[in-house]
């Protein structure tokens, strides 16, 4: 009897060799990208940036910095940019220790009063009012003029405490109660999270704001 000759495609020691080897492919490549987006959401620390280390979630001592967003031809998106030293409420040496405690204060309020009941931040929460993540580089605090205030942080502080006061569109944000001092915190999570890397989100941003918050 001659023997018969099988095509591999039909062998079945092919296909579960196969198997065998994209499922073992498949599991080292999802525990090499655990550990890599581990590392790239990693906070960075106070030493990283004194060093000019750049990492996606800068220190929270990056309140101490000014930060700009920038187009980045590389990229091809705009970029936060973390500059020279900047006074935040009247210092520019917050801590370590000190810059956390406020951005946890921030943190806390910012859950408390549910801020993404209307806002969303990240990628999370409502569309009702306009996206935080970038909210700190809004344009439109210079353009108000910081609101009368000597200081962005300070006119933003005062917005949240009463935003019906200062506001500047039709659709207003409603008076949440919030304290001096958890406005302090909100501008410090707010500033705080406007120097995070998030790839150019949301896109656009400064531009079309208004439109964001049509009349
Ligand atoms: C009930 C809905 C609502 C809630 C809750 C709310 N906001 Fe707002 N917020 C708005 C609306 C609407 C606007 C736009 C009105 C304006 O700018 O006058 C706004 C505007 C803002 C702005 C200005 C954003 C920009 O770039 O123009 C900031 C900052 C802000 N809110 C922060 C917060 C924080 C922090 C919280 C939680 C403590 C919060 N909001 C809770 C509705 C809300």
């Amino acid at each position: 009897m001659s023997k018969r000759t099988v095509s591999v495609w039909t062998d079945n020691r092919f296909w579960r060799r196969s198997a065998a080897w994209v499922t073992g492919f498949s599991l080292m490549l999802l525990i090499w990208l655990t550990f890599d987006s581990i590392s790239q959401i990693t906070m960075g620390s106070a030493e990283d940036l004194k060093n000019g280390v750049t990492k996606r979630i800068p220190s929270p001592t990056v309140i101490n910095h000014k930060i700009t967003y920038e187009m980045s031809d590389k990229r091809g998106h705009e970029v936060p940019v973390i500059g020279e030293k900047e006074q935040f409420f009247g210092r520019d040496d917050w801590s370590e220790e000190e810059a956390n405690e406020l951005l946890r204060l921030g943190k806390l309020g910012f859950q408390a009063k549910n801020c993404i009941n209307c806002h969303t931040i990240l990628g999370n929460g409502a569309y009702y009012a306009p996206d935080l993540t970038k909210a700190w580089l809004d344009p439109k605090w210079d353009n108000m003029g910081f609101l009368g205030y000597p200081t962005k942080e300070e006119g933003i502080a005062a917005f949240l405490q009463d935003p019906t006061t200062y506001a500047a569109h039709s659709r207003k944000m409603p008076k949440l109660g919030i304290t001096p001092e958890e406005a302090k915190g909100l501008v410090a999570f707010l500033k705080h999270a406007s120097s995070i890397d998030t790839n150019g989100f949301p896109r656009n941003f400064g531009k079309i704001t208004g439109a964001v918050n049509a009349k």
